[in-house]
Formats: C-alpha cells, sequence, structure tokens
C-alpha cells in the first residue's frame, strides 16, 4: 500500500481527499498543525500532529512512513486576511512550501499535487477562464500560490519533480455519507453561511454587492463539490510519472451562480427561509468567475459528478443537520 502525506489532510478538502485516498487504496498519512483543521476528520489513517514551519519534522515524517506522494493543502486561505497580513500569508503558505519541497528532495519524494486557486487570475479578462489567461493576482493570497507553482516548475526542471497543480474555483458541499464537512472558524465560504442564516445560527446573510452586470445584480460564482475535488486529486496523483502535457488544471463545473440563486436553493432545499441585507460590493471581486476545465477533462479523464447546484447544497445541508443537529 502507498502511503501519501497529506497536509492539511484535517481541513475541509484535504480530509475529503483523504476519504477517497483510503477508499482507493492508499495509506493517507495527514500532516496538519490543526491551526483551522479538526481531529475529528482524521478518520482514515494516522494524523502526525506537526507544522510545516519544522523541516526537521517533515523530513521524519516522509521517511517513517516511506512516502510516495505528497498533496499539500495545509496553507492559509482568506483572501482578505491575506490583504491586511501579508506576512503571515507569504511565511505559511511561500516559506513553509519551501520547507516542503527541500524536505521532500532531501528525502528522495519526488511527485507532488498543488493545492491552488483560480484567484492568482485576478479580475477575468474573459470567460470561462481557462488555463493560457494572464496570471494577475489582486491580493496576496493568490501571489502566494503563484509562487508554489513558480517553485514547482523549477524544481521540476532542475530535479525532476513531478508536479501537478490543481487551481479550484469555489470548494462546496460535503461528504454525502455526511461522515466530513465544512468547519471553517471563521467560515467566509457562501453556502455554509447561507445555511448559517437559514438555521439563525448567524442573525442576517450580508449579499456584497447588488449591483454587478450580472442576471440578478449579485455576484457569480462556479461551484465546485469537495468529492469532485478529491476525485481530481486521485486522477492527478496516479497521473504523475507517467507523463501528461501540462502541470496545471483549472477545477470548476463550468456553471456560474450568482448569490442569489444560492440563496433560491438553500430555501428549497432547507424549506427554511433566509434572512439577508444587501450591502456594497467588497473590494476585489470579480463580478464573475466561472472556469474552463476543457484540460483536466481531456488529460486527467475527469468528470464532475455534482454538476447542480441544488445537489451541492443537498450534500453542505445533511452534513450541517448531522454536525450542528439542526
Ligand atoms: N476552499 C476553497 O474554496 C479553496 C479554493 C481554492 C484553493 N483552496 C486551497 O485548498 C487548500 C485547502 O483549503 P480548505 O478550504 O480545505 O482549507 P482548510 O483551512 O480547511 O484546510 C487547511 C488545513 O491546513 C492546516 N494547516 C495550515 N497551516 C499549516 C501548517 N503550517 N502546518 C500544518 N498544517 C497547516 C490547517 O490546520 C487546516 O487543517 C488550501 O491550500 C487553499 O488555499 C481552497
Amino acid at each position: 500500500m502507498k502511503s501519501i502525506l497529506v497536509t492539511g489532510g484535517a481541513g475541509y478538502i484535504g480530509s475529503h481527499t483523504a476519504k477517497l485516498l483510503h477508499k482507493q487504496g492508499y495509506q493517507p498519512v495527514v500532516f496538519d498543525n490543526l491551526s483551522m483543521g479538526h481531529e475529528w476528520a482524521v478518520k482514515w489513517g494516522p494524523l502526525i500532529e506537526g507544522d510545516l514551519n519544522n523541516r526537521e519534522q517533515i523530513g521524519k515524517a516522509l521517511e517513517d512512513y516511506q512516502i510516495d506522494a505528497v498533496i499539500h493543502f495545509a496553507a492559509s486561505a482568506y483572501v482578505g486576511e491575506s490583504v491586511e497580513n501579508p506576512r503571515k500569508y507569504f511565511r505559511n503558505n511561500v516559506a513553509n512550501s519551501i520547507n516542503l519541497l527541500e524536505a521532500m528532495d532531501d528525502a528522495g519524494v519526488r511527485k507532488i499535487v498543488f493545492s491552488s486557486t483560480c484567484a492568482l487570475y485576478g479580475n477575468p479578462e474573459k470567460l470561462p477562464l481557462d488555463e493560457t489567461h494572464r496570471e494577475d493576482p489582486i491580493n496576496p493570497y493568490g501571489d502566494t500560490k503563484l509562487f508554489v507553482e513558480r517553485m514547482l516548475k523549477w524544481y521540476g526542471e532542475a530535479n525532476g519533480l513531478d508536479w501537478t497543480a490543481l487551481r479550484y474555483f469555489n470548494a462546496s458541499g460535503a461528504d454525502p455519507d455526511g461522515e466530513i464537512g465544512e468547519d471553517h472558524d471563521p467560515e467566509t465560504h457562501l453556502i455554509p453561511l447561507v445555511i448559517y442564516a437559514a438555521t439563525g445560527k448567524l442573525k442576517q446573510l450580508k449579499v456584497f454587492g447588488t449591483d454587478y452586470d450580472t442576471p440578478d445584480g449579485t455576484a457569480i460564482r462556479d461551484y465546485i463539490h469537495v468529492n469532485d475535488l478529491a476525485e481530481a486529486h486521485l486522477a492527478a496523483l496516479n497521473k504523475l510519472g507517467n507523463g501528461t502535457d501540462s502541470n496545471i488544471y483549472n477545477l470548476g463545473t463550468g456553471k456560474g451562480h450568482s448569490v442569489m440563486e444560492v440563496i433560491r436553493s438553500v430555501e428549497k432545499i432547507t424549506g427554511l427561509k433566509v434572512p439577508f441585507e444587501e450591502t456594497s460590493r467588497r473590494a476585489g471581486d470579480p463580478p464573475e468567475l466561472v472556469a474552463d476545465s476543457g484540460l483536466a477533462q481531456s488529460e486527467l479523464g475527469w468528470i464532475p459528478n455534482f454538476q447542480k447546484l441544488d445537489d451541492i447544497v443537498k450534500t453542505a445541508w445533511h452534513w450541517h443537520q448531522k454536525h450542528h443537529g439542526s
């Protein structure tokens, strides 16, 4: 059984990927400092409570578990916070990724799948966004991810590192079995926030911007189910070393949904009313972000199973009811 080091595997997307790794016959070895993740989310392999700021600790994990490949989720991932505190983001996302790459290099581990983001495109010049779109991040978070992609490229050329960067659009939904799901603190993602507003956990949802040039005036995003993201990681992992043409893939459904559509979907699925207030646009929020994932489809053979927003919301609601009990 091959062992895969899953940095950030106690977090949202990492835990869903660990579950799928286990199902497909890998041993997921989670490396997480639990700053954002949860011990309860690590169920399919060992948990190393470690921090990527400690290169020796990473090296020990790679040796102890005879790691074959790394899936690197661990990062700080709040766009707004990155603007206020770039130091934290360059330290955790860039400097700590340098530690990981150096430890891998020293241990002779030469395969990595990296969590990247559509945030590195900045304001879209054309939609849907494909991988040839100009990279022009408008916040430090996006820049940190681009830096890591650049490091991977140069490590690949010099050291034969086999790498894939997956640029996710909006991760959403939860494990359909209800075993794990999204639980960020603070929560900034739209679907859980809309559910919190529906159930009264949040008094009122803030809708940022109702005057965009979109059909209902609210911002449009591409919501990709977390299990589909997990599937893409497995597809990328299985292709490492088999020589695909590209290293970078967008992951989205190719369909955009507005904030109002998400509210209506949550109202339909839960049968509850969502109280919301309209507020002004947030700086740096593009009106619309939708992925062209044709490359992932043709080269990785990846097709998202969750194509309908309602089906995604159903899994998030199912998880919410099990986890929060309302
Ligand atoms: N959620 C999204 O919509 C989205 C979109 C694009 C990209 N991403 C990227 O995907 C990855 C996972 O996102 P998520 O939503 O699951 O986030 P998350 O916060 O739920 O998971 C990140 C995990 O990394 C851990 N971690 C952070 N710094 C660490 C460190 N120094 N050492 C060890 N562990 C550390 C945290 O404890 C947490 O468990 C991130 O890299 C994020 O930037 C997420």
